[in-house]
Parts: C-alpha cells; sequence; structure tokens
C-alpha cells in the first residue's frame, strides 16, 4: 500500500512534534511552554554535559535529561554495558541473569530495601508503592507532601493537583496532603486522619534541609516523620528519585540517617535509562509474591518491559561508575562552586536580589525576581534566553559528573553576557528584551 506523501517539509519541528504527540513530548516538562522562543526545537544528539540540535549547534545542558543523566550523555561504559544485554536478547522469556544482579545489588546497597521491583518509569514505581501500602495497610487514604512538585501521572496524585480533569472526585478525595518541615502540622492531621490513612509520600528534601526534630534532640524532622508514620501504622514513602544516586549514593536515607518502609527510585540510576523502581520491607513488598499458600494476591508492578536487560545492565555500569568515581562528590562540590559562580556575577551586575543561587549544592535552584521581589517568570524566560544565546540551556540546573572547570568557565561568559542584558531590561522594562512568549508553570489548570 501506497501511504499518502505528507507535507512536512514548511513546518517547524515544534509544529511537527505538536501534530503528532499531544503536549510535543513526552513530559511536559520538555514541552515549548517550559521553553524561550531561541531554544533549540528539538534535539539530535548528547555526549558528556553537550547536546545537539538538528542543525548540529552545540548547547552546553544543564537540564541532563530531567535529571537522568548523572555522569553524562553516552557514557561508554554503561552504553557498552547496554549493547551486551541487547546483543545478548534484551528481554528474554524468564527472569534474566542481569535482572537477579541488578535486583541484588540494589538491595545490597540501600539499606531499607530488602526486596526490589523493577520498571520503566517513576510514576508506576510510586503508584505500585501507594498500592502495596494500601493493600498492607487495608486502608485508603494517602497522605502526600504539598511542597513537593510531583510523584506521579496516576490518578491518586494527579487528582489532588489542579490538573485534575478526567479524574472521579471519589479518587481526589482519597488523598489529602500535608506540609514539608511542619511536624507539629503532621501531628495535627494524624490527630484527625491517622487511622484511615495507608501512606504518607514525600521526597527526603527538595529546596531546604529538614530542621531538628520536635522530639528529640540531634534528629531531624525526618525522623519524627518515621516516628509518626510507626505510631499510626502508616506506610512511609520516601521518593528518591531526584535525590537517590545525587545527595548519596545510598540514597538521601543514607545521609539523613531514615528508614522508610518503602522508597521509590529513578532517574540518575541508569545514566539516563528507563529504570526505575519500588524497594522496601520484605513485609510489605513480599504480597507481591506467589509463594505463599492461600494469601490473598496483590498485583504488584507487572510490566512485559520492567526488566528490559540493556537498562538493568546499563544500572549496574552505573553503579560501577559510581564506585571508581567519586560522582556524588563532584556533584555537591561542581554544585557548590556553580552557586558561588551565579551569586558572585549577580552581585556584579547589581543583579543580588533578582538572580539568586541557593538550595542544595548538590541540586542547585536558580530564582529570578523582579523589582517587587516577586519570582518572575518573565525574567525566568529572559534569563534563559539570554543563556542560550551563549549556548548554554539552564531550565533548571542538573549537574553531571561530567560537568567541569572548563564548563564553569563558558557559564561565567554566559553570565556575563546575559546579565548585562538583564540589568539593562530591569531598567527598560523586560518585554521588549524578550523574543517570544514567557515560560508558564507545568501544574496550571487552563493552558
Ligand atoms: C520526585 C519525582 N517522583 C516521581 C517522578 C515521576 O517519574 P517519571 O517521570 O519517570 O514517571 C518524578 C519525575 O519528575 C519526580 O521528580
Amino acid at each position: 500500500m501506497n501511504l499518502p506523501a505528507k507535507k512536512t517539509a514548511s513546518k517547524s519541528y515544534q509544529q511537527r512534534l505538536k501534530a503528532v504527540i499531544p503536549g510535543g513530548a513526552h513530559t511536559y516538562s520538555r514541552g515549548s511552554d517550559q521553553f524561550p522562543a531561541n531554544a533549540p526545537e528539538i534535539l539530535s544528539s548528547g555526549s558528556g554535559v553537550y547536546v545537539k540540535d538538528a542543525e548540529g549547534n552545540e548547547f552546553l545542558d544543564f537540564g541532563m535529561a530531567l535529571r537522568s543523566v548523572a555522569i553524562g550523555y553516552a557514557e561508554s561504559s554503561v552504553n557498552n554495558a547496554a549493547i551486551q544485554q541487547v546483543m545478548a536478547g534484551n528481554n528474554l522469556t524468564r527472569a534474566s541473569l542481569i535482572e537477579l544482579e541488578a535486583a541484588e545489588r540494589l538491595t545490597g546497597m540501600i539499606a531499607s530495601a530488602e526486596m526490589v521491583k523493577f520498571t520503566k518509569n517513576g510514576s508506576t514505581a510510586v503508584s505500585a508503592a501507594v498500592k502495596l501500602a494500601r493493600a498492607y495497610t487495608g486502608r485508603k487514604l494517602v497522605l502526600r507532601c504539598s511542597d513537593h512538585p510531583f510523584f506521579s501521572f496516576d490518578d491518586w496524585f494527579i487528582g489532588s493537583t489542579v490538573i485534575n480533569r478526567g479524574i472521579p472526585e471519589e479518587i481526589s478525595g482519597l488523598t489529602i496532603t500535608f506540609p514539608y518541615n511542619d511536624a507539629q502540622a503532621l501531628q495535627s492531621i494524624l490527630a484527625e486522619h491517622g487511622s484511615g490513612i495507608a501512606c504518607l509520600v514525600m521526597e527526603a528534601a527538595t529546596t531546604e534541609e529538614p530542621v531538628a526534630s520536635i522530639f528529640e534532640q540531634g534528629k531531624s524532622y525526618l525522623n519524627d516523620v518515621e516516628l509518626l508514620c510507626k505510631k499510626y501504622g502508616i506506610v512511609f514513602i520516601l521518593d528518591e528519585m531526584i535525590t537517590g544516586f545525587r545527595w548519596h549514593q545510598y540514597g538521601a536515607q543514607a545521609l539523613y540517617n531514615i528508614q522508610p518502609d518503602l522508597t521509590t527510585f529513578g532517574k540518575a540510576m541508569a545514566n539516563g535509562f528507563s529504570v526505575a523502581a519500588v524497594a522496601g520491607k520484605r513485609d510489605i513488598m513480599d504480597l507481591g509474591s506467589i509463594d505463599e499458600a492461600g494469601q490473598e494476591r496483590v498485583f504488584l508492578l507487572s510490566t512485559t518491559h520492567g526488566a528490559e536487560m540493556s537498562g538493568l545492565g546499563a544500572f549496574v555500569a552505573t553503579m560501577d561508575f559510581y564506585d571508581n568515581h567519586d560522582v556524588i562528590g563532584h556533584m555537591w562540590e561542581f554544585g557548590k562552586k556553580l552557586k558561588l559562580l551565579i551569586n558572585r556575577k549577580a552581585l556584579e551586575h547589581g543583579l543580588k536580589d533578582n538572580l539568586i543561587a541557593s538550595g542544595f549544592d548538590c541540586s542547585p535552584g536558580v530564582t529570578l525576581k523582579d523589582h517587587d521581589g516577586k519570582v518572575s517568570m518573565l525574567l525566568r524566560t529572559l534569563f534563559m534566553q539570554e543563556m542560550l544565546k551563549s549556548q548554554v540551556m539552564m531550565p533548571w540546573v542538573s549537574i553531571a559528573y561530567h560537568h567541569g572547570e572548563k564548563e564553569l568557565k563558558h557559564v561565567e561568559r554566559a553570565l556575563d553576557q546575559s546579565l548585562t542584558i538583564i540589568r539593562k531590561a530591569l531598567d527598560d522594562g523586560i518585554g521588549q528584551y524578550l523574543i517570544g512568549e514567557p515560560v508558564k508553570p507545568v501544574f496550571r489548570q487552563y493552558n
């Protein structure tokens, strides 16, 4: 059959992407509403910490595939391990040797993980943890942290955000929220709803350090959360999608000395390959097992491609790389230098109140504020736009092992150029310096 010739040549890549993919990409964070008008419309390749667009223009990247690439793009030892598994068949009819090796490697590393199930994306892992918690406790309610932006595209989470279209109220109503770093507020919520809550879902940290415990000296808010979950029989689910393999090789839980019941991992664990996991205590994870005669079954993660061998080979090779190179130490050190550089340049350009690098050294945040001290999407767009003119793509800051001194110098040059324009724009009006539309938050109800 002859397929009709499609007229595509006259259309931009964005038009073509949006014509065939809702949102034009496979995460909303990659959408055109998240980038300034001069951002590359489409990318062709990545190597180290650089990406190329379709025309061959190269950009120093700080997006790093939504934080999933922690060493660098196309790292040869990781790629070779994946290719070896591709050549060995990539997905076989029964469990594979690499599946066993990967599971033993993860459970050997993470103190709270006695069992693990791999899957292809983070949302699935967190939703599986929620399902396990409901099955384990026989309760319905989910308590999730309101200060952490994203846990899953599934109904239990999205139903509790402003983008809840398509999700029945009966589902949305089962998820309630709590604020970060406020153990007293958590206590009050638990006093009211504790006996109905199946699980508490949170990240260990995003931008702020956990504050001191209200119960015990030398302990932190996270210890309080663990304690309160135990007191009310609630399954403590720690989402380490971002903190895992970044705050500490053995998870932020190792750094903060906590023992969640279930943990979810993804993103950086396989240097960009599609691997995520739910891991945790045996008595909960075991609900998904098939051995105990008479036990009522829980249909835990079951995916055709869940244990695809290339990804698991990449995970093991990524962990080998971490064992042989101080990836974590580098992230903390580089991020500290980057924060200092951004704040120093802001000061030099008279912008210390407008451009602020803050947060954890291993995961810095860059905030743009207008004259009134309000966070400004317009200024943020202008910052990204001007950095792109110097071939730096910085939609957020995700540090990888291959960000080094050369890249810091590149950022310094880009900042000098960009901040000169930002200074002028603040005086003359930001709008006249913007090429296109300002970026918008992902979590908004209307387009
Ligand atoms: C903390 C956190 N949890 C879960 C997810 C979902 O992961 P995925 O996009 O792989 O489904 C994300 C993704 O951004 C995340 O940041």
